[in-house]
């Protein structure tokens, strides 16, 4: 009996792309279904649910389209999708697992599949995808999520897994009834419910197979840092309401070696630095600048200059360990202008890790990137000062 549904959340993606994932999706064995979750009946809904009614190759398979329901309390969004497709996987099928994909993969095949299946079938609960990424991509699974899991769980598995927001994960049945069943995982329709699950996850106790994906995830990449605003608002949110959580456990996590990387991912350096940079002078008000006086002395005088001239050079991996630890005290999430200065202070974090890193090549980043979380933990643990931070070589 087919054992797995594989769901697709979409909003406006490339029709042809979308269509030949659930083509090459649908034509696995341990494929019983897919469903596909679109956030509204928009043009690539109705063309996309077309091309699959008049495909010959899907003319046996099951393929169902479903308008994702208004299950949460936040911003309506990828979260409303995933929970809808967890919801219909429990009350309308009785399949064992539920895998997820994003539906603008180009490079989508039935590999992605069969190498969660795999690791399922050595009993893991949980499987991860996760692949090599350009060393300027994943600023916010780096600067927010896997920061904020090092300083507030340094002692957990959370903050060593790979790819925290990534989309591309399968579960088994029991884990499905258990995220579907919490009022937070529930509440979270916006860009949060990533982290919300990677968090609930650890915190129930499952078990987790991360499986490397030498070949990448390549999809459409965004242009400058601010179309990530709101993303990266909702991700620190989670992260700031998550304070205070105790007695998360052990759980069994096994990560796949890194095998290679292409070149086009190698040598790919990320946004619009230009774009950006305008980013830090732009939209100060007085209620901003009076929020600065919560940070420590040179780091609210160095984020003040940049309303006169762009300043990021103090930006460090301590000042930002720093920042983070006063934005976790203070931040109010219903804020706009506690929204817009995490936003200017991650700006200035991306472009400090950009120009003093980055610019170093692909290898040396990773070893900075995941030193920092190394060190993160330890500084949150005490056994190291931030001093250590600055002076340890590369
Ligand atoms: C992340 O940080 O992982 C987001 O996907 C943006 O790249």
């Amino acid at each position: 009996m087919s054992k797995s549904l594989v769901s697709f959340p979409f909003k406006e993606e490339n029709v042809e792309v979308f269509v030949n994932n659930i083509r090459a999706a649908a034509d696995i064995p341990e494929v019983g279904e897919v469903l596909c979750v679109g956030a509204r009946e928009n043009e690539c809904y109705t063309q996309s649910l077309e091309a699959v009614k008049g495909d010959p190759a899907l003319k046996d398979s099951k393929v169902t389209f479903l308008v994702q329901e208004r299950l949460g309390s936040k911003r309506p969004g990828k979260g409303d999708g995933m929970n809808t497709a967890l919801k219909y996987f429990i009350e309308e099928t009785g399949f064992k697992r539920i895998h997820f994909y994003d539906a603008d993969i180009k490079n989508f095949s039935k590999e992605w599949v069969l190498e969660s299946e795999k690791a399922a079938n050595m009993g893991f609960d949980v499987v991860r995808h996760y692949f090599p990424r350009a060393r300027t991509d994943a600023m916010i699974t780096w600067m927010i999520t896997k920061t904020g899991f090092s300083l507030l769980y340094p002692d957990t598995q959370l903050p060593f897994i790979e790819q925290p927001l990534g989309g591309e994960l399968l579960m088994e049945r029991k884990v499905a009834e258990t995220l579907i069943k919490d009022p937070d995982v529930l509440a979270q329709s916006d860009w949060g419910i990533d982290t919300i699950y990677t968090y609930k996850m650890v915190e129930n106790g499952f078990s987790m197979y991360e499986t490397y994906m030498s070949s990448g995830k390549d999809h459409a990449l965004y242009p400058g840092l601010d179309a990530l605003e709101s993303m990266l608002y909702e991700c620190f949110s989670v992260i700031y309401y998550l304070q205070g959580g105790t007695g998360i456990s052990h759980i069994k996590h096994r990560i796949e070696h890194a095998s290679g990387v292409s070149n086009r991912v190698e040598n790919k350096l990320g946004f619009d630095i230009q774009k950006t940079l305008c980013l830090l002078s732009e939209d100060w008000n007085e209620k901003q600048k009076s929020l600065l006086d919560l940070f420590p002395p040179e780091i609210g005088k160095k984020m003040r200059e940049n309303t006169e001239r762009i300043v990021f050079d103090f930006m460090d991996d301590a000042n930002w360990y720093t920042s983070y630890r006063t934005l976790l005290e203070n931040f109010d999430p219903g804020c706009p202008d506690w929204r817009k200065l995490l936003f200017k202070l991650w700006v200035s974090r991306v472009l400090w890790y950009t120009t003093n890193v980055a610019l170093k090549g692909y290898s040396y980043s990773f070893r900075h990137l995941y030193r920092m979380i190394d060190g993160y933990a330890r500084v949150s643990k005490k056994v190291e000062t931030l001093e250590d931070l600055r002076n340890r070589g590369e």
